[in-house]
């Protein structure tokens, strides 16, 4: 069973960031299936590796919307976008040297950390974007 699933509730009114976000949410359940199917540190290295590029390429993404569209609540949201990359590249440096395990705690804290900001921070954009014709 995955993980985390995407549901409605999550949707931010803008086609291509929830679909990023589908994504996202689906990469984390690779990395968890292959987490429970006990497959090696090379295996789940890779996965992160193209998990925290693509969490950064979105990222991207939003903050280039909020430029074009001079979001008032860009830098916070920049900030916390920041926040998850540092503490997941942290990870990852300690992840490749053997000092740390993936494990479930690891999983739950990027489930949350996901979940928590697209309902939070990413669906405060949706009525500002909509309302300047971004869908
Ligand atoms: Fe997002
Ligand atoms: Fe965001």
């Amino acid at each position: 069973m995955s993980m985390i699933e995407w549901k409605e509730p999550y949707s931010v009114n803008i086609k291509k960031l929830d679909e990023q976000h589908k994504t996202l949410i689906q990469m984390i359940n690779t990395l968890h299936d292959a987490m429970r199917d006990g497959k090696g540190n090379a295996t789940l290295g890779q996965i992160l590796d193209k998990l925290i590029k693509y969490a950064a390429d979105h990222f991207q993404c939003e903050e280039s919307l909020f430029t074009i569209h001079k979001y008032p609540d860009h830098i916070h949201h920049k900030h916390e976008h920041e926040e998850f990359v540092k503490n997941v590249l942290v990870f990852k440096e300690d992840f490749d040297s053997g000092r740390i395990a993936l494990t479930l705690k690891v999983m739950n804290f990027l489930k949350e950390w996901l979940i928590k900001h697209i309902l939070g921070s990413d669906k405060e954009y949706t009525n500002y974007l909509n309302a300047r014709g971004v869908y």
